[in-house]
């Protein structure tokens, strides 16, 4: 199947090339003066991927994969099951080596200087790794101390990323006796021991429950406010679109679609005004007042009774839809807006549902 690739919409143009301002100045021949910041529309590219390929006997993970982020951004691989994220981040974290390509984290060439590289990446995997007889606490200090950082500085930096991550209760008890949400948040303090300058997430949030997740979010938002280069991999647009500065969405080893997540809702049509329709209500005459009311066709699925139009704005639709429904004798069970699901995304760019996300589809449509 052949998909283009390219940024989505119209503001995709950033410039992310690194150091073109700074040549310039160089050349200006006033390099001493800094640069100023009016002129610093550049940032520098913290982690760069191209042409990664990796097959694993038949199978190929990657198939000429480019990704890039800019200095204290977050870039979310976003993809279904099997699409190549956890290879991706395998490669780009030195666990893996690719078998064509090349890449770079914070300046360094992984593939040619994997030791050197692993200095300026933090880690959390997709499967949490402590030592489970370990407390928390131990975990961390554990972990600074294979950064060879001093013991006392090791020990401070533990206290205080258990503190952010209100682990404090925890802290002193065996990694064993922690749950799923106190294991992730362990794990990215873990990752965050050498204070790293660019940290690689890989499905930081799966399995975590609705407060786990939103605490997950403000964490690594506050990360990248602090300078930190993000890359993490989810199967959900919602924490793409919440989170991201940046986002490649990847199949089948590489990236179809790439943009804010503004530029991929329009490509899908953005934001949809969706009802469900009472018992001996006509699907018709649902259809007719919304069609009326929003932009583009009115999609139908009858068996649930639901009926959907994308919308432009929200300003005085759901008023109006209530009002109109009600004067055409329509009875309206539930009414509301609703975003784009990764399956929508996923069809509107390949014309084909993903493969194997029906787990995902359900709790998005949810
Ligand atoms: N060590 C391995 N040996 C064999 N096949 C592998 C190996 N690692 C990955 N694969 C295969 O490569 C493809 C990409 O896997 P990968 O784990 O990168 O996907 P993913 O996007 O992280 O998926 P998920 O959302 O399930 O974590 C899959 O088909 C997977 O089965
Ligand atoms: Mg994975």
């Amino acid at each position: 199947m052949a998909v283009a690739v390219g940024r989505l919409g119209d503001g995709g143009a950033r410039d992310t090339r690194p150091g073109r301002i700074e040549e310039i100045w160089a050349n200006l021949a006033i390099a001493s003066v800094p640069i100023p910041s009016c002129l610093m529309t550049t940032r520098r590219l913290m982690i760069e991927a191209r042409g990664l390929h990796k097959s694993f006997g038949e199978t190929h993970a990657l198939r000429g994969l480019d990704l890039s982020a800019a200095e204290g951004t977050i870039l979310v691989v976003l993809g279904p099951n099997g699409a190549g994220k956890t290879t991706a981040v395998r490669i780009l974290t030195t666990l893996t080596r690719p078998d064509a390509g090349t890449a770079t984290v914070a300046g360094i060439d992984v593939l040619h200087h994997p030791a050197d590289a692993r200095q300026r990446i933090g880690v959390a995997g997709q499967y949490a790794s402590l030592d489970e007889l370990l407390t928390g606490r131990e975990n961390l200090v554990m972990i600074g101390r294979l950064y060879r950082l001093p013991g006392s500085t090791a020990r401070q930096r533990a206290d205080a990323l258990i503190d952010r991550f209100e682990l404090n209760d925890a802290a002193d008890r065996p990694a064993k006796t922690y749950s799923g949400g106190m294991r992730r948040r362990l794990d990215l303090g873990a990752a965050l021991m050498a204070q790293p300058p660019v940290i690689f997430l890989d499905e930081p949030t799966t399995g975590l429950d609705p407060k786990g997740r939103l605490s997950m979010w403000d964490l690594i938002e506050e990360l990248a406010k602090s300078g930190t280069t993000v890359l993490m991999t989810t199967q959900y647009l919602e924490e793409a679109d919440r989170l991201a500065d940046d986002i490649a969405v990847i199949d089948h080893g590489r990236v179809i679609a790439q943009g804010t997540a503004d530029q991929l809702k329009r490509q899908v049509g953005g934001e949809r005004l969706e009802i469900t329709i009472g018992e001996g209500s006509s699907i018709d005459a649902a259809r007719r007042v919304l069609g009326a009311l929003g932009a583009g066709p009115v999609r139908v699925v009858d068996v649930a009774r639901r009926a959907s139009v994308a919308i432009t704005s929200h300003q005085g639709v759901l008023t109006r839809a209530i009002r109109e429904l009600d004067a055409a004798g329509v009875a309206v069970d539930d009414i509301g807006f609703r975003r784009p699901t990764l399956d929508e995304v996923f069809l509107a760019i390949t014309g084909r549902p993903p493969e194997e996300s029906h787990e995902t589809a359900a709790e998005q449509v949810a």
